[in-house]
């Protein structure tokens, strides 16, 4: 596992989401959602909506859903499942952990 540094836990305030992109094993670029849901607990997942190819970051935070701005599509941020149509495919949910100050998430090991 190699977590990274994502984000500071300053960063996020509840429900909302910010984009980053770290580090995946082949090299490339992983765009991420850092997202901090309603009960001010920290998710990372990937940040393209399985639909249509929109950053999920810049949708709204729901309780511990994110809503895709384009077509409304929500996703739970604990499993990726998407629970509203019309995205039928899960997002990618990366393991997080708080280091301190530090959001470090592992975009290698996907849940
Ligand atoms: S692009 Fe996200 S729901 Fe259509």
């Amino acid at each position: 596992m190699t977590f990274q540094y994502a984000a500071s836990v300053g960063d996020l305030g509840t429900e909302e989401a910010m984009l980053v992109e770290l580090d995946g094993a082949d090299g490339a670029p992983v765009p991420v959602a850092v997202v901090r849901d309603a009960d001010g607990e920290y998710h990372a997942i990937n940040d393209i909506c399985t639909h249509g190819q929109v950053s999920l970051s810049d949708g709204e935070v729901l309780g511990c859903l994110i809503e895709c701005w384009l077509h409304g599509s929500q996703f739970d941020l604990r499993t990726g499942k998407p629970m509203q149509l019309p995205a039928t495919k899960p997002v990618a949910v990366y393991p997080l952990k708080i280091d301190g100050e530090n959001v470090l998430v592992d975009v290698d090991n996907a849940l």
